[in-house]
């Protein structure tokens, strides 16, 4: 059988390890996919950085449409990132009855909607194993191995770069700015990299993650996304004197009334297997009614991690090519027509635990009528540490765990706790998730 063509559009990061792992590994992976994988036109804007990588092999253009427009290419593999120019390359690519394959999380995200309804209508998939955590193929345990569950909840360190300076920060005490630096050169971050450290990368990801687990339509919109921006060295170690870590961690729940989406900075216990995870590591925890409590762990970014999961869709894809379309599986796990309509939760109306530190006056009665102001609100602490004053100061730290709390409490409580007058500065806030059987 021939070889199928493919055309790769970016060969930067991402598209350059692709290059290097399909160069590599060709053998094995024309046994696994029935045919050899070849690519025979590469667009990227540097035609010299496309030569420098794949030397005389292929065809090169500095125009993307040329690939996505050319009879001889079956599968496209979008590579170039963002959601303006990708989104018309993918659609034309669908239109011109493409196969496609891309890592662009953003692009699914915020217009996946319209680019799998129009993939559907043309009777093509659209792969996207390298859109959630890298190397790590979430997508297809959730799509394919765990299709046999209801899926409750999904919990998730989603971003690398995120983690990565998070690990950096607590292990070396290196200072926020040198770490992102640091995962830039990696090839880490994305190209604007407040995606990374906002939690929008995140959010991307979780999206995704929730309409593959829900069956519901991608709503990045809805996503509640807060980064590690705001994250104070002092919190990550009085969150470690408590027993906690702290990850920036995506979870979507399912509850009676709707789906919890939601993107934060969260304590999770340290002896969970997912507080222990570093570096540019992902881990996903994905609950489901049979098989209980699963976890998935890889490299979450990088050019090979993230070349492997587009080699596997090309791998897919190939295998596909001449299945009935209709009876392939669904682009979002479910079919088209059965997705569900139950909305995505306001933040207001989530339960979770916290996590609060204020300043306070170092005098008496001051705990007191803080916690009287909690209990108003019927908020139940967990734990609670008043830090001893520096030498000559006249104000304390003090930190405490509450249970289960609405996040509507809690924002009346950080309002009255702010306004009391031994209060200084802002209260910070940090979710926490348990993260148990339960
Ligand atoms: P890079 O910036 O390294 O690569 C993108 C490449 O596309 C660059 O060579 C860029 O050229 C080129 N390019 C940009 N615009 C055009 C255009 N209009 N026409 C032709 N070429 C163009 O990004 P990454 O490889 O890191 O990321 C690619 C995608 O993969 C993104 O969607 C990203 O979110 C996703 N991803 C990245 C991961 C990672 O670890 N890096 C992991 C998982 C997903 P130039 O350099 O001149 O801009
Ligand atoms: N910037 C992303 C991250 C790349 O750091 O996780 C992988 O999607």
């Amino acid at each position: 059988m021939n070889p199928i063509k493919v055309g790769l559009l970016g060969i930067g990061t991402v598209g350059g390890g692709t290059f290097r792992v399909l160069q590599r590994n060709q053998e094995e992976i024309a046994r696994r996919a029935g045919r050899a994988i070849t690519i025979a036109m590469v667009a990227d804007r540097d035609i010299a950085k496309v030569r420098a990588i794949a030397g005389d092999t292929v065809r090169v253009t500095a125009n993307a449409f040329e690939v996505v427009d050319d009879p001889e290419i079956e599968i496209v593999v979008e590579l170039i990132g963002g959601t303006s120019i990708a989104r018309e390359l993918v659609l034309k690519a669908i239109e011109n009855g493409k196969q496609v394959v891309t890592a662009n999380k953003a692009l699914l995200a915020t217009h996946g909607n319209e680019i799998f309804a129009a993939a559907q209508r043309k009777g093509v998939t659209v792969a996207f194993e390298a859109a959630v955590a890298g190397g790590v193929p979430i997508i297809k345990a959730l799509r394919e191995g765990l299709s046999g569950n209801r899926i409750e909840w999904i919990a998730g360190i989603i971003n690398g770069t995120s983690n990565f300076i998070l690990s950096e920060m607590r292990e070396k005490g290196s200072s926020f700015e040198a770490v992102l630096t640091q995962a830039q050169q990696l090839g880490y971050a994305e190209a604007d990299p407040t995606f990374d450290i906002q939690g929008i990368d995140a959010a991307h990801k979780l999206t995704i993650l929730a309409a593959i687990g829900f069956g519901i339509p991608m709503q990045f919109a809805a996503c509640y996304t807060e980064g590690i921006a705001e994250l104070t060295s002092q919190d990550i170690r009085y969150a470690e004197e408590l027993g906690y870590r702290i990850k920036l961690l995506g979870v979507a729940k399912r509850m009676p009334q709707g789906f919890e989406l939601r993107v934060h900075p969260t304590l999770i216990p340290a002896k969970r297997l997912i507080a222990n995870v570093e570096g540019v590591m992902n881990a996903i925890l994905v609950k489901g009614d049979a098989v209980g409590q699963t976890m998935y762990y890889g490299p979450g970014a990088g050019a090979e991690p993230t070349a492997s999961a587009i080699v596997a869709d090309l791998v897919d894809v190939t295998r596909m090519h001449t299945v009935d379309p209709r009876h392939r599986v669904p682009h979002l796990a479910f079919q088209p027509d059965r997705l569900s309509a139950l909305p995505i939760l306001p933040m207001e109306a989530v339960e979770t635990s916290y996590y609060l530190r204020m300043r306070v006056d170092d005098r008496a009665g001051v705990l007191a009528d803080i916690t009287g102001t909690l209990a108003d609100l019927a908020i139940s602490i967990d734990a609670m540490v008043q830090k001893e004053p520096g030498e000559g100061e006249k104000q304390v730290d003090i930190v405490m765990l509450t249970h289960l709390t609405r996040e509507k409490s809690i924002n009346a409580a950080i309002a009255r706790i702010e306004a009391l007058p031994f209060v200084s500065g802002k209260v910070t806030r940090i979710r926490l998730e348990e993260l148990g059987q339960g």
